[in-house]
C-alpha cells in the first residue's frame, strides 16, 4: 500500500495546525507516557549530545526541542515542522523564555539547510509520511544534515502493533491515548487518539504501519544503518508506579526507538 502524494502531506499539515489548540493538552494528557515511557529511550540513544549542533524535526511546539537545548546541552538547536500553528506556539514559548532555539516552518521531505548537524532529531516522523517516495526524500535530507558518524534518533509506530493486545481505556487512562484502528501490512492504517479527550474533543490521526524490512532497505539505499530499539521503563517509572503498571503497554508498544547512523 502506497499514499504518496502533497494531499497527504496537506491533510497531515491542516490536522496538526487545527490541533494546535488541544496540543499542549494533549500533552499534558501524555505526561506519564512521556516521563516513563518514552523519554528513557530516546534519552538513552540520544547519549551525549553536549555542545553538538542539533535539529529537531517533527519538532510540534518544541516540547523535546526545548529539553534536547536545556536538559542535554545541544547548542546549537533548530526545530523544523510543517504545521505553521505549532511552529507559533514554539516561538513564542521560546519569547517568553529564551533558550536561543531557531525555528522554521519546513517539509521535511524538501528542506533545504545550509548547516550540518552532530544528531538529527525526529520524536514521531516517518508514519506520517505517505510512501517510499516521501520517506526516501526525507532521509536523504537527514543524510545531507548530518555530519560524517552523525546520528539520526527517532521515534517511528511500531510495526509490530497489535490491537487485538491493545486495551484502550487501560491506555487512555494511564497513558493519555489509544488506538482504535491499526490495520496489518505495510502502509496499514493506525487510527490514534492522543489526549484522552471527552468524545467531542478527542483528536484522530491516521499514521502508516511502515514495516522494519521496508523502512531498513530506504535507510541502507540511503546511507544511513538503521538500529531499532525496544522502549523500556526508567527506573524512577518502575518505582513510583511498580512494574506491573506498565506491563500492557510493554507487551505491545505503540512506537518503537529508531537510531540510524551515517557511514
Ligand atoms: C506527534 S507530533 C510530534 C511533535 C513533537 N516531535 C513531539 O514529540 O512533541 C508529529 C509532528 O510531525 C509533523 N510533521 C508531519 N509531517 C511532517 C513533514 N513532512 N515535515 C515536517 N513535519 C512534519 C506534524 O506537523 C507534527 O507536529
Amino acid at each position: 500500500m502506497d499514499h504518496e502524494g502533497a494531499a497527504d502531506r496537506d491533510r497531515v499539515r491542516d490536522q496538526y495546525d487545527e490541533a494546535a489548540a488541544l496540543f499542549e493538552e494533549g500533552m499534558a494528557r501524555m505526561a506519564l507516557y512521556h516521563r516513563h515511557c518514552q523519554d528513557p529511550v530516546i534519552f538513552d540513544a540520544l547519549g551525549d549530545v553536549e555542545g553538538k549542533a542539533l535539529l529537531d524535526l517533527a519538532c510540534g511546539n518544541g516540547f523535546y526541542t526545548r529539553r534536547f537545548r536545556s536538559e542535554c546541552g545541544a547548542d546549537p538547536v533548530v526545530g523544523v515542522d510543517l504545521a505553521p500553528m505549532l511552529i507559533e506556539q514554539a516561538q513564542s514559548i521560546e519569547s517568553a523564555e529564551p533558550l536561543g532555539i531557531e525555528y522554521q516552518v519546513g517539509d521535511v521531505t524538501t528542506l533545504d539547510l545550509a548547516r550540518r548537524f552532530g544528531v538529527v532529531t525526529a520524536i514521531h516522523l516517518l508514519h506520517y509520511l505517505p510512501g517510499e517516495q516521501a520517506i526516501e526524500a526525507a532521509l536523504r535530507k537527514i543524510f545531507d544534515a548530518l555530519e560524517p558518524k552523525g546520528r539520526f534518533v527517532t521515534m517511528i509506530a511500531n510495526p509490530d502493533f497489535d490491537l487485538a493486545r491493545h486495551d484502550p481505556e487501560d491506555s487512555k487512562e494511564k497513558f493519555g491515548y489509544y488506538f482504535s484502528a491499526a490495520e496489518p501490512g505495510n502502509g496499514g492504517i493506525m487510527a490514534f487518539h492522543p489526549g484522552g479527550f471527552d468524545k467531542d474533543r478527542e483528536m484522530t490521526f491516521e499514521l502508516f504501519r511502515w514495516e522494519r524490512g521496508f523502512i531498513d532497505g530506504i535507510a541502507r539505499r540511503v546511507g544511513l544503518e538503521p538500529e531499532w530499539r525496544d522502549p523500556f521503563i526508567g527506573a524512577a517509572g518502575v518505582a513510583e508506579h511498580g512494574a506491573t503498571f506498565f506491563a500492557n503497554y510493554l507487551a505491545n508498544p505503540q512506537s518503537k526507538l529508531l537510531l540510524m547512523t551515517k557511514s
